[in-house]
């Protein structure tokens, strides 16, 4: 673990370097569990049948660029939407909290936090961020750019995964604090995964701190399929990119010609599944992993679900773990929710087996 702080030349970014502080909890020298395991993930998903290839591969450089364009397509309604209940309801949140700090996981390019800072600070509250990230140049960018839009924040980020960075939060700087995991990426969590998520936050969490949950919520499945088939075919390199990410990383030769991009919902699971799908059959080698892949024609590799909610399941299931819903908001055609929960002692969460 090592704690950067530069001091700078001229005395605006001089602020800014008192005020950051980016932790970075993957050692640049010690490989993490996750750089450890990268690969036998892929080994594992390619040698299963049905074939499956884990969504993290998605974000190289170019994967993040092309999420980032995803974000803007008419067809993807969940980051504007999500943008405008918080844009709606920002105040409200900042009030029902009161002055503390905002944890985010996936921080990203941090775009709708600024939504919650500026209702914080239209409060008078103090204003401490604490961004969670595995990439370290895109946390400390967006940290950079928020110092210097908000002369009284300041930023400790972490450059690490979800969970290390879960079991290393130190307690709260101010009177309360606020978990933030928005843009429904609970949603590519498989059910399995999505309940040791969801006890690794309520395990960082002390009595009274707040969670706040955006997630994609169940609608028509031509709203659906049309936001992961979009008309400019941005999902379709989104997922093709994957390919060529795993050809670098592990020394592979998929040929992304000879796959499509193939999306649609499942309705019995709520879920989007995405795939590529083998245009023939062939065979792929992954040579830094000693793998090879036989691939029939027509043959599909699972790369993504994203799983489609209910607004009151979700807060039962909130509710169970403790974290008592204070506040579910929609937008006007509930197509995505919002829910603020507080966790309760633990003393009175009801045990169920
Ligand atoms: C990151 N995640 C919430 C996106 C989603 O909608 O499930 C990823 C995505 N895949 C294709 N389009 C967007």
């Amino acid at each position: 673990m090592s704690i950067s702080k530069a001091a700078s030349g001229n005395s605006s970014q001089y602020t800014i370097e008192k005020r950051l502080q980016i932790e970075h909890l993957l050692s640049p020298t010690t490989p993490s569990e996750n750089e450890l395991l990268a690969g036998s993930d892929v080994v594992k998903g390619l040698t299963q049948m049905p074939k499956t290839l884990p969504p993290r591969y998605f974000y190289d450089d170019r994967g993040s660029q092309l999420f980032e364009q995803i974000c803007e397509l008419p067809e993807y309604y969940p980051t504007r939407t999500e943008a405008a209940i918080l844009h709606q309801r920002a105040s409200e949140i900042a009030r029902m909290t009161g002055p503390g700090e905002i944890v985010e996981l996936g921080s990203g390019s941090a775009t709708k936090t600024r939504i919650l800072l500026d209702a914080y600070k239209a409060l008078g509250y103090p204003l401490r961020y604490l961004p969670i990230d595995v990439s370290a140049g895109i946390l400390e960018s967006s940290a950079r750019d928020l110092l210097a839009d908000y002369p009284s924040l300041e930023v400790h980020g972490l450059v690490s995964t979800y969970e290390l960075a879960l079991q290393r939060l130190t307690p709260s700087q101010l009177p309360s604090r606020m978990i933030c995991f928005l843009g429904s990426t609970l949603g590519n969590l498989s059910p399995q995964e999505c309940d040791v998520f969801l006890s690794q936050i309520t395990e960082a969490m002390d009595e009274g701190e707040y969670f706040l949950l955006g997630f994609d919520l169940q609608k028509s499945k031509d709203v659906l399929e049309a936001a992961y088939n979009d008309a400019q075919g941005v999902t379709a390199a989104f997922n093709l990119n994957m390919l060529h990410h795993l050809n670098r990383r592990f020394e592979g030769n998929f040929d992304a010609t000879q796959f499509e991009h193939w999306a649609f919902y499942n309705e019995s699971q709520h879920q989007i599944e995405m795939h590529l799908r083998s245009r023939r059959s062939h065979i792929v080698e992954l040579r830094a992993l000693d793998l090879t892949v036989e691939l029939e024609a027509g043959e599909t590799i699972l790369t993504e679900i994203s799983r489609k909610f209910d607004l009151n399941t979700m807060q039962q299931q909130l509710q169970a773990r403790g974290l008592v819903p204070l506040q579910a908001w929609t937008d006007q055609n509930q197509w995505f929710g919002l829910l603020l929960c507080q966790l309760q002692p633990a003393e009175s969460i009801a045990v169920t087996d």
